[in-house]
Order: C-alpha cells, then structure tokens, then sequence
C-alpha cells in the first residue's frame, strides 16, 4: 500500500515483504505512522463500523468493483483517517490523503482526480469545507467516474467527459450537517465515529505503550484512559507526557498513582475536562447564571473561535452530559452543577 498524504503526519507506508530504502523506513519508523493501526485486527474500538466496513470490503473484492464512497463523520481525534488507511490496508489499495482546504481551484480538484489509479482510495478530511465548484466536479466522478469538462470557446464552447479510473472517495467531517445533500446522498456508507469508552481507551494505552516500550501496568492505562476524553488521538499524547512524568519523578513505569499525579499536574480532571472546558462551563455559570447563552457570546467571553468550542469541546461536554445545546443557546445541566459544586449562583431557579 502507499500512503500519499498533502500534510506532514503520514508519508508513506510499504507493502509487506517490499524491498524498503533508507529514506522509506525512515517515514516507517516516525512515531504517528508506527503507532498507527494497519488492519482492523489492530484497531481497536467501533465494532460496528468495523463489521460493516469488513462486509462491504469482502463483497467489493468478490464482485471485483471498487468499493462504494464513503463518508465519516464525529468528532476530531477519533480516528477517521487512521480507519481510511486501514481499509486502504486491507483492500490492497493505495492512499491519496488531502483535506478540502488545499483544493481551492478547479485544477486542484481535477488534477487529483485525473492521478487517480484504478482501486485507489481518495481520502479529503474536512469534506464540508469543499466549495461549490470543486464540489459540482467531484458529483459525475463519484456517480459515473468521468469529469464533466468543456473546451473552446463562444460559438465553438463544447463539453465533454473524460472517464477516470474507478475509485473510491472516503469524506471525513466533523460536521455532518454542513454537508449538501447532493454530495452526502452520493456516499454509499455513511457513519458516525462513536467516542471510546475506558476499556477501548486503555488496549489503545496499551497497544501504544507496548509500541513506544513504555512500562505501563493495567491501572495505570486505565487511570490515562479515564482521562482522555473518550478520544485516541488525546490517550496517545497523555501516555506520552505521563511517561516523560514517570522518567523523571518515579522509576518510568507507569502505575495508576503515577498516571494521576501527572495528569493533575496536566489539570486534567478526573472527568477528562481542561482548562478550557472547565472555563466554558464556569462562563456560563457564572456571567450567564447556567445559561442559555448564545454560541457568538461564549465564544467572545471564553476567547475561542465559534469553530473550536463545536467540534473540539461541546460535542465531549454533551456527549457526558454537562452541556445542553438548545434553540436559545447553551445551557449547564443540573448534573455539571453537581459535579462543579456551581450552587453559589442563582442557577437553581434559573436553570430548572
Ligand atoms: N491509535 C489510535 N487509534 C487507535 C485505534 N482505534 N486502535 C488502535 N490504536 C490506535
């Protein structure tokens, strides 16, 4: 398989048993692609994607056709793009990975497309964030696998199609709803990334940790699991500060009391919640006595962008039940008020 990404994190990747030059193991050897999972027997977590996912790969190969699109979508972190790679993996395909961002002109879109491989597998992150055009080109290659293109000019202006061979287009979106109908009913698989739960997090802890030769005991992976937001890509980056923690202040191994005294080092808080998360929530507590409070508002008195409180932290806080989104704005529940001891202010009345 070859992996060919337009950002830094993933180079390439080879075949088993293919000859490897010095400069191909060394992208091999970088720690993301390492710790990256490779097949599903390796990833851990959305067991029913994974099941369907299996099924539909197993029908593409027998009937000897690419597989049909597909579009992910979740919250960043869960990732979207390591489960492309795994089924590029498994297909014996290869990767072209781009986000939507760097196919601004026409000729970005169309010169991709026309790179295109037989069975090659096109993976662009941010799939909402594609314009109108780009997206009005993509419609007859992902239907019919041509370009609509057309030539001349004036009295001679004719349009042709140019076939292109058959591929299959993997989205990822962070915001499903932003997406046009027309592109999402052209996904023949559509599915939502789930959040981990403990137990998932930790066999990644460990799967990681085993990787990486850091010393982790059960209690230990599972005191980081607790922590990382239901999210891989956050226990990945924990277990590596835990064991910077765990080299200087104890004997490197990484053990629950260990594993907890680096995170509350961190403020991370046994919720998994940050800074920035505890902040929003006293924001709305306190200026806004539990709210609703509008997401323009919030994003003002926190000093985020609206983008980063709705994909990075709101879908967490929901998801544990801190937060309400409602038609009025955002609202704590009465479960963040337990937790936060948020009694001090006049929410009691305001909020049920
Ligand atoms: N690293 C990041 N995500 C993973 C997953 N789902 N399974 C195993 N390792 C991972």
């Amino acid at each position: 398989m070859t992996i060919i990404s337009d950002d830094n994190n993933i180079k390439f990747n080879k075949k088993k048993n293919e000859d490897t030059t010095a400069e191909e193991t060394s992208f091999d050897m970088s720690f993301e692609t390492n710790i990256r999972p490779k097949t599903f027997n390796e990833y851990i977590g959305q067991s029913s994607l994974k099941s369907t996912l299996k099924i539909s790969i197993e029908a593409s190969k027998k009937r000897e056709l690419p597989l049909d699109h597909i579009l992910f979508y979740g919250p960043p972190g869960l990732g979207k793009t390591t489960l492309a790679s795994v089924i590029a993996n498994e297909m014996n395909a290869d990767i072209k990975i781009t986000s939507a961002p760097s196919l601004e002109r026409p000729r970005d879109i169309i010169g991709l497309l026309m790179s295109l491989k037989a069975g090659d597998i096109l993976f662009i992150d941010e799939i909402h964030r594609l314009n109108k055009i780009s997206e009005e080109i993509l419609y007859p290659a992902m239907e019919d696998f041509s370009l609509d293109m057309t030539t001349g000019k004036g009295q001679t202006l004719k349009s042709i199609r140019i076939p292109i061979p058959k591929f299959t287009l993997i989205g990822a979106t962070t915001k499903a709803g932003a997406l046009s109908g027309p592109l999402r009913d052209r996904f023949g698989i559509i599915h939502r990334l789930e959040f981990y739960t403990d137990e998932e997090l930790k066999q990644v802890i460990q799967r990681t940790a085993k990787i990486l030769e850091i010393q982790t005991d059960e209690n230990g992976a599972m005191a980081i699991a607790k922590r990382s937001r239901g999210t891989p890509r956050i226990a990945n980056r924990l277990v590596k500060r835990v064991r910077d923690y765990a080299i200087v202040k104890s004997d490197g191994i990484i053990d629950a009391k260990t594993a907890d005294s680096a995170l509350d080092i961190l403020q991370i808080d046994k919720y998994g919640l940050d800074n920035t998360d505890r902040s929003l929530l006293n924001i709305i507590a306190k200026n806004y006595n539990g709210g609703p409070v509008g997401i323009e508002t919030l994003a003002t008195a926190l000093g985020e962008d609206i983008k980063t409180i709705e994909d990075v932290y709101e879908p967490y806080l929901v998801q544990k039940g801190f937060l309400q989104r409602t038609p009025r704005g955002r609202k704590l529940t009465p479960f963040a008020c337990k937790c936060f001891n948020l009694t001090d202010i006049n929410f009691q009345q305001s909020l049920f």
